[in-house]
């Protein structure tokens, strides 16, 4: 009985040791690519919505303070649970940034996570699975424009560290997204609500102000746990924990009891009642209009309230 014991205990442990061993050599799996096919637009109106939100969702990983460029950083905010992190160069530079990346690789990673050798990019690279197809293409089109802040500078790469728990999870938990099967449509923006949702959703306001980074749903963001219930830690640049508010309607430990126009300014410059009040990873949202501030605002006020306190980080 005993032997039997032993001998069961030492093939569990063989197959834990093996399963280990699988994922830390075998790392961060690869997938088939396609190479959509992907018309750029130089129009001014679409470069100026690409810039737009490339500075809203890219350039806080991808810019360089030192260039101001788009030539990546060490990511010092980057949970360390997820190993070291740094963002590669993706200026137009054909040796060490992405310009000789096809339109269409670029689409294929932006809404599926895979890169264009078919390795999948884990959760700290941003994907975009229901942007509209107006909005992705704007921003690709600004990638490879003559913009300063994608002009090719010769920066190369600092390597890409995956931990151990990274490397599990795009093995069990995170899987690449299918390219859409139908077009997406920018919602119509007579629409408040449903433009503040596309918004919120887009700009990945939920990714941070849900309950973790861990169980975010990008397919359908709804149903993150504590979606807009806050609790989340995302880390400032000193590695401290910054946990998330509470944006739901709930009126006593979310915004319920806020006004539109207390929001709006507090989101485009960062000061809630006259003082500067929120501090990184909050950035302003400066390039916003007042009236898609005003439309995130009234989409938070039209979801379901979460009651859930959050302690905010304390003072320095
Ligand atoms: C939270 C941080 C973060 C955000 C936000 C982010 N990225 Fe990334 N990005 C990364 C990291 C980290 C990698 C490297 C992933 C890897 O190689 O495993 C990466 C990789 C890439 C690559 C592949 C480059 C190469 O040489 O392999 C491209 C292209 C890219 N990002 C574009 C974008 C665009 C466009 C946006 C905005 C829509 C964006 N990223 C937003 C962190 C981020
Ligand atoms: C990278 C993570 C991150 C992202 C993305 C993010 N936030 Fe925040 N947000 C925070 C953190 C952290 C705080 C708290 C900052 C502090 O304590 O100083 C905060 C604070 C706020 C507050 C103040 C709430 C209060 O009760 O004081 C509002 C409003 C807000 N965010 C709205 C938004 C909106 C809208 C978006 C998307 C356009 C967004 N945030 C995107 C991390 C994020």
């Amino acid at each position: 009985m005993k032997k039997i014991l032993l001998y069961g205990g030492a093939t569990l442990l063989l197959i834990l040791l093996g399963a280990f061993l699988f994922i830390q050599i075998g790392g961060i799996p690869s997938y088939a690519v396609e190479k959509p096919a992907l018309n750029l637009r130089t129009d001014s109106a679409t470069l100026a919505t690409g810039k737009k939100y490339v500075s809203m969702l890219c350039a806080s990983c991808h810019l360089n303070p030192e260039t101001r460029q788009l030539t990546g950083r060490f990511m010092s905010d980057a949970p360390k649970e997820f190993g070291v992190i740094n963002t590669p160069n993706i200026t137009q530079d054909k040796t060490y940034g992405i310009g000789d990346w096809t339109p269409g690789e670029i689409l294929y990673l932006l809404r599926t996570g895979n890169k264009r050798d078919g390795q999948y990019a884990p959760p700290y690279m941003a994907k975009l699975p229901t942007m509209s197809d107006a909005d992705i293409i704007a921003i690709i089109s600004f990638l490879k424009s003559e913009d300063p802040m994608v002009t090719a500078a010769a920066v190369p790469d600092k390597p890409v560290e995956p931990s151990f728990l990274t490397k599990m999870l795009t093995r069990v938990a995170f899987k690449p997204f299918k390219m859409p099967a139908a077009p997406i449509n920018v919602p119509d923006s007579s629409d408040a609500i449903a433009l503040g949702g596309y918004l919120a959703r887009n700009l990945e306001c939920f990714s941070c102000h849900s309950a973790d980074f861990k169980t975010n749903d990008f397919l359908h963001p709804e149903k993150s746990e504590g979606y807009f219930g806050g609790g989340n830690k995302p880390l400032n640049h000193e590695g401290l924990v910054m946990p998330t508010p509470n944006l739901t309607p709930d009126k006593a430990t979310g915004i319920g009891s806020w006004s539109q126009e207390k929001f709006v300014k507090a989101l485009k410059t960062g000061i809630v009642e006259g003082q500067p009040a929120l501090r990184y990873p909050m950035a302003p949202y400066t390039q916003l209009t007042d009236r898609e501030a005003a439309a995130i605002y009234q989409y938070l006020m039209s979801i379901p309230p979460i009651s859930n306190k959050v302690e905010r980080a304390p003072a320095e």
